[in-house]
């Protein structure tokens, strides 16, 4: 890279690299401290019911076990339902760990064995005995439908009259379709290290998608507001899961609190499986077509499990009123409490779940009508989010189309089921939309010229894998036109610039457009101290005589005019600008996503249903792309994750227990190595001028939606059957 060249747009390594493939990057839970102690989490074996009595005797008198910590021990906890409600926080009562005697789920927490070491803290909790009063629990969302109520979720109000358009279409479909719970499994199990300070004050190392989330919930549950920092410098994958506060951090401050010590509780692969995940969901699709293709009315119905406890909702059937044109629409939404823990945001939660079943749909529409599935989408285009009734700010998902076809080869597809094969192995290719929201949240950045003329950037987000560290840097040095090297960006604590928590696809968005006006404001602060400094070099310029280039102050018409940020800072002392970004009100009159096209092929093994995928296109539109291989590498993700989706993942539970039994990376099955195809991404050319001053729409998640739907229409043109309910497994298909 030219010294010219900005870095923003560039495909530049991550920043933290090399400290990450070298070891020394750190998470959570491999934060030491003298003295620390270990906790082991003991977990309910049953799914509903009391605690009769926790006989800890035999755990305590192991040498070197501290403190065993039930609901009986526990420090004070706040009784009011808001301290406990995240910012992530679903309608209900938050779980209070260790708050009674109550039994709400299988695998919730119980007790806490404090010990010398992690060892002893794991051996110990196995002598823990619990005795229980078991009610009956319900965990079957497919037993219980009947039981379903509205979720308390503003959908859009009906348009048209889809019951009365439908029963008078020419062509229809129905369809019911189904995915089964899923876990997210970042490879980086959570963990909470509780550093206790002298004067009662707490500094935690989390593995949280938000420092000040879990600030905020330790100092509103324990009543230390004031006291508590957290850190999260390196977080080792989350897809959600780090979006509310989870129990090991609320375990850990306990014993700390409890002991007066530093304290690490680590959960293992297992109780991975014990908090939120992707709920079971049922879903009922009804499109309605002239012999165009056109939609002439759509239904569609989700039910998806919930807690006792709280309702958890995303967005599901949203998305089938916005991507399509169609006057007649009619959306719902219910939930099922189940004696289960709620779920949780994963991944696009809800566009994953939502976008499946319409594409499906639409699939199985394109067969009903005899028209090429891609025709069919660009028959049904949409400039306007019906929803609202608003343009978008930019849609270049024809140009996803177009991109994604051509790559893949599209137009050489025949129509007709079971028409591709080799030998004993049935080809299919399938394809399907994605669409994910656009967000911004306001955030703030601090920017600060230090007296080493470098620039100091920071903000309290995270880095959840994502490449934040990378794109903040580079979005950084772009403003200050500073090379990479000049430029560090710290974040992971709760004591810098207030920031969203890393979800949503919004970091860019929203902590990007922070540190780029942070920038800008320093880089005002810089000019003043330059131009209005007598004797200087730019004495008495105008801001736009002077250029901010490779780390010096530069005459526009004269370049030998030349002023090194290291050098004015040693004249004038360090110079900082601290700002908080808004989501622009010119956003207010458009609707702003991203979307995609997703190309699959398909080979089913004809004897045994086996199905791999051998090539997939994912293009996508997510308007100005500021790293195109950090990018890349979340689409990637986004895909695999598709794949599993559809022949995967799949959390089961035994229903006679309540309790979840593949719960470990053996018998959760997710796609490795040898089930991921070459996998192609490509970004379209979007240009937004409306989204926010980067252009930027983000692309966490919308590498995953459409995926599962592509892979199932694929499976079906390979075999003519139709596998509606996830995972496609090979007992399904024969
Ligand atoms: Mo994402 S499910 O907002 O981490």
């Amino acid at each position: 890279m030219s010294a010219r060249q900005s870095p923003q747009g560039q495909p530049l390594d991550r920043v933290d690299g090399p400290q990450k493939v070298t070891g020394q990057a750190r998470y959570a839970g491999e934060y030491a401290a003298p003295d620390l102690l270990h906790g082991s989490v003991v977990c309910s074996a049953i799914a509903s019911g009391q605690i009769r009595h926790i006989d800890a005797s035999a755990a305590l008198a192991v040498p070197g076990v501290v403190a065993v910590l039930t609901h009986e021990n526990r420090p004070p906890l706040a009784c009011e339902d808001e301290a406990y409600a995240d910012a992530d926080a679903a309608d209900g009562a938050a779980f209070r760990p260790l708050f009674n005697a109550h039994i709400l789920y299988s695998g919730q927490p119980l007790a806490l064995v404090v010990a010398e070491s992690l060892q002893l803290a794991q051996y110990a909790a196995s002598l823990v005995r619990v005795e229980y009063q078991q009610t009956p629990h319900r965990t079957d969302l497919l037993a219980d439908l009947a039981r379903a109520h509205p979720a308390p979720a503003e959908l859009p109000a009906p348009r048209g009259d889809a019951a009365g358009v439908l029963a008078g279409a020419l062509l229809g479909i129905e369809a019911r379709y189904s995915s089964p719970v899923e876990h997210h499994n970042p490879m980086e199990p959570h963990a909470s290290t509780v550093l206790y300070g002298d004067d009662g004050h707490l500094t935690i190392h989390d593995k949280t998608q938000g420092t000040q989330n879990s600030q905020q919930y330790v100092e509103d549950v324990f009543g230390l507001k004031g006291k508590v920092r957290v850190l999260a410098a390196f977080v080792g994958g989350a897809f959600g899961s780090g979006l509310r506060p989870q129990y090991q951090l609320a375990l850990a401050v306990m014993a700390a609190l409890k002991l007066r010590r530093s304290v690490r509780v680590s959960l293992t692969r297992q109780q991975m499986f014990t908090f939120g995940y992707r709920p079971c969901t049922v879903q009922h699709l009804q499109l309605g077509a002239g012999a165009d293709g056109r939609l002439q009315a759509l239904r569609h119905g989700a039910t998806a499990q919930t807690s006792r406890f709280e309702d958890f909702t995303e967005h599901v059937v949203e998305w089938s009123g916005m991507l399509y044109h169609c006057d007649n629409v009619q959306l719902d939404y219910q939930l099922v409490p189940l004696d289960v823990y709620t779920p949780l945001d994963m991944r696009a939660p809800g566009a994953t779940l939502g976008v499946y079943a319409l594409e499906c749909a639409m699939d199985e529409l394109a067969y009903a009508v005899a028209i090429d599935p891609l025709q069919l989408r660009l028959n049904n285009y949409s400039a306007l989010n019906q929803n609202s009734g608003k343009p978008y700010s930019s849609k270049a998902l024809d140009a996803c189309y177009a991109e994604g076809a051509a790559r893949f080869g599209w137009d050489a597809r025949p129509l007709a089921p079971r028409s591709l094969r080799d030998g004993h192995t049935l080809i299919g290719w399938g394809m399907a939309t994605g669409v994910w929201e656009a967000m911004q949240q306001p955030a703030s950045a601090r920017a600060c010229l230090a007296a080493d003329g470098s620039l100091q950037v920071s903000s309290a987000t995270t880095d959840i894998g994502t490449g934040t560290y990378t794109v903040m840097t580079q979005i950084a040095a772009t403003s200050l036109g500073m090379p990479m090297e000049r430029v560090r960006f710290q974040l992971g604590d709760s004591s810098l610039p207030k920031a969203p928590l890393q979800g949503g696809s919004f970091t860019v968005s929203s902590v990007g457009s922070a540190v780029q006006q942070a920038c800008e404001a320093l880089k005002e602060k810089i000019l003043g101290a330059a131009t209005q400094r007598p004797g200087s070099l730019f004495a008495g310029l105008a801001s736009a005589q002077v250029a901010f280039i490779d780390g010096a102050l530069q005459r526009v018409d004269d370049p030998a005019c030349r002023l090194p940020l290291s050098e004015l800072v040693s004249q004038v002392g360090e110079l900082q600008a601290e700002v908080e970004a808004q989501p622009s009100k010119a956003r207010d009159a458009y609707a702003t996503a991203t979307h995609s096209a997703v190309f699959v092929e398909v080979r089913v093994d004809e004897a045994l249903g086996t199905v791999q995928v051998s090539r997939v296109v994912s293009a996508i539109a997510a308007g100005r792309v500021i790293n195109p291989k950090t990018a890349r590498s979340q689409i990637l993700g986004g895909v695999v994750w598709g794949i599993g989706q559809a022949l995967h993942e799949e959390t089961l539970i035994d229903h006679n227990l309540g309790r979840y039994m593949n719960h470990s990376l053996a018998e959760y099955h997710l796609p490795v190595h040898a089930d991921n195809p070459a996998i192609e991404v490509l970004f379209v050319d979007e240009p937004d001028s409306v989204v926010n001053s980067l252009g930027s729409k983000g692309v966490g998640e919308i590498g995953i939606v459409g995926v599962a739907a592509a892979v199932a229409n694929a499976v079906y043109h390979a075999t003519g059957k139709r596998v509606r309910d996830l995972p496609i497994t090979l007992d399904k298909l024969l």
